[in-house]
């Protein structure tokens, strides 16, 4: 369906007056920060596990440190733009053509109840991932190699990429119930 159709203040190209800027997923609804991010994850989550096997099979230190700070520097940016989006623009907008989402019930609907599911890992993960990267500058050698530090890291290290990889699924899950799936009219 167009977005004019489902969207009552429909801009000047692609631009809604209410909602911020339009995505560039073909099926979404979601803003240009919400489209963003959907599909950093999908960079992330991958690139994430090849991160993590490179050390434990080929115990490549310096490419892992590479990678994670990679991905650290474009999560970062990622979710602060997406954050003063959502802030600024809100989403419930998008998600009204949804037959998942009910503004008058908006944390028990099965779209909101999959946000809090979504929120309660990606919250934790972020945070300890700042915690992780920041343990792993300050504590191993540069260049880094196992050390004093390794058994701490490894234990955290793996919840913080469960966690990112939890946090990709719910948070994927959570757009099409809200940004994709349509009710039928
Ligand atoms: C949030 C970011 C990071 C995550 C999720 C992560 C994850 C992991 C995991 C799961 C392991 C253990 C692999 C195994 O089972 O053997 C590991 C090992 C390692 N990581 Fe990271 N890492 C991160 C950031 C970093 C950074 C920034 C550095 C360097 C400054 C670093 C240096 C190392 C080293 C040296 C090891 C080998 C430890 C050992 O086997 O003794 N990591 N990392």
């Amino acid at each position: 369906m167009p977005r004019s159709d489902w969207l009552p203040l429909h801009g000047l190209d692609g631009l809604l007056l209410l909602s911020g800027l339009d995505g560039f997923l073909p099926y979404g609804r979601g803003s240009l920060m919400l489209d963003v991010v959907f599909v950093t994850m999908f960079v992330i989550v991958p690139l994430l596990m090849v991160s993590v096997l490179l050390v434990k099979y080929r115990r490549n230190y310096r490419l892992h440190k590479a990678l994670q700070l990679t991905m650290a520097s474009i999560l970062l940016v990622a979710v602060v733009l997406f954050e003063i989006d959502i802030r600024v623009n809100g989403w419930e907008q998008r998600a009204e053509p949804s037959p998942y989402f009910d503004l008058a019930n908006k944390w028990s609907c099965l779209a909101g109840r999959a946000l809090i599911v979504h929120l309660s890992f990606a919250v934790p993960t972020l945070l300890l991932w700042i915690v992780v990267v920041v343990q792993a500058l300050r504590k191993f050698s540069r260049p880094p190699t196992p050390g004093p530090h390794s058994q701490w890291h490894a234990r955290w290290g793996t919840l913080a990429a469960i966690g990112m990889i939890l946090t990709g699924v719910t948070g994927w899950i959570f757009y099409w119930l809200a940004f994709v799936a349509t009710k039928a009219n």
